[in-house]
């Protein structure tokens, strides 16, 4: 099945439908957005939908300690870090120094610094220094080392642990893999095959920023 642009046209303006419908005014999220615009930050942020998806679904969990791989500008950070208590608190693993640096001032402007903290460096090198447990894991990072993310999650993970990997699909690729994400990916569905520590499914999306899916996930 190939992504026409017709798809795609009726995906994005259904997606500004949703968002003008369900999601309010959001100047801190926007201001985000502009910032890393501005910087020269990818727009591979997830959609609105998406994060307020992230949002609930850490609220339902109850979530009071997160923990995300790829922070970006710190959009997906904003949604779920707003979710948690006063007293939670969210660490998200971030490569690179320029978008961390993008992230902490957008985290300022939205006052969620005081529960965020950005540890810059590769997110293998940092996980092993982390503690658990955390209540909800977002993965969202280099693709390539999905299978090893998900293996850190479930370690810092407790049962009842949510676990969500973003872009599991990438427009259909996860079929055949032949690039570096999405054989990242495949080596992620073929640890979870065999992973009797969790219970997990996936969900196709389709929006305004392609063809793509998730996986959600609970530590057993
Ligand atoms: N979660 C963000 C988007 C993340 S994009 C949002 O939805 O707003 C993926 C991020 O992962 C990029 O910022 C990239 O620099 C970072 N990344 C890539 N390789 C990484 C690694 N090995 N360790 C940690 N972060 C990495
Ligand atoms: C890419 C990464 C993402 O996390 C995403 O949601 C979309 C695209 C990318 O690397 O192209
Ligand atoms: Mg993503």
């Amino acid at each position: 099945m190939s992504e026409s642009t017709g798809d795609r046209d009726v995906w994005g303006r259904v997606d500004r439908y949703l968002e003008a419908a369900l999601l309010p005014e959001d100047p801190v999220l926007s201001a985000a957005l502009a910032r890393n615009a501005e910087a020269g930050l990818p727009a591979i942020d997830v959609s609105p939908t998406q994060g307020r998806f992230l949002h609930l679904l850490a609220r339902i969990a109850g979530a009071r300690r997160i923990l995300e791989i790829g922070t970006l500008g710190g959009y997906s950070t904003i949604e779920l870090a707003r979710a948690l208590p006063a007293d939670g608190t969210l660490v998200t693993c971030e490569y690179s120094p320029d978008h961390a640096a993008v992230a902490q001032a957008n985290l300022e402007h939205a006052g969620l610094a005081d529960r965020v903290e950005i540890r810059v460096g590769a997110a293998l090198d940092t996980l092993p220094t982390l503690e658990g447990p955390f209540d909800l894991v977002f993965v969202d990072a280099d693709k390539q080392n999905n299978a090893a993310y998900l293996d850190h999650a479930v370690r810092l993970g407790r049962p009842g642990t949510v676990i969500v990997v973003d872009n599991v699909v990438r427009a259909g690729r996860v079929l055949t893999g032949g690039d570096p994400p999405t054989d990242g990916t495949r080596r992620m569905f073929a640890a979870l095959e065999k992973d009797d520590r969790l219970e997990a499914t996936a969900v196709q999306t389709v929006g305004a920023k392609g063809y793509d899916g998730f996986v959600l996930a609970r530590v057993r």
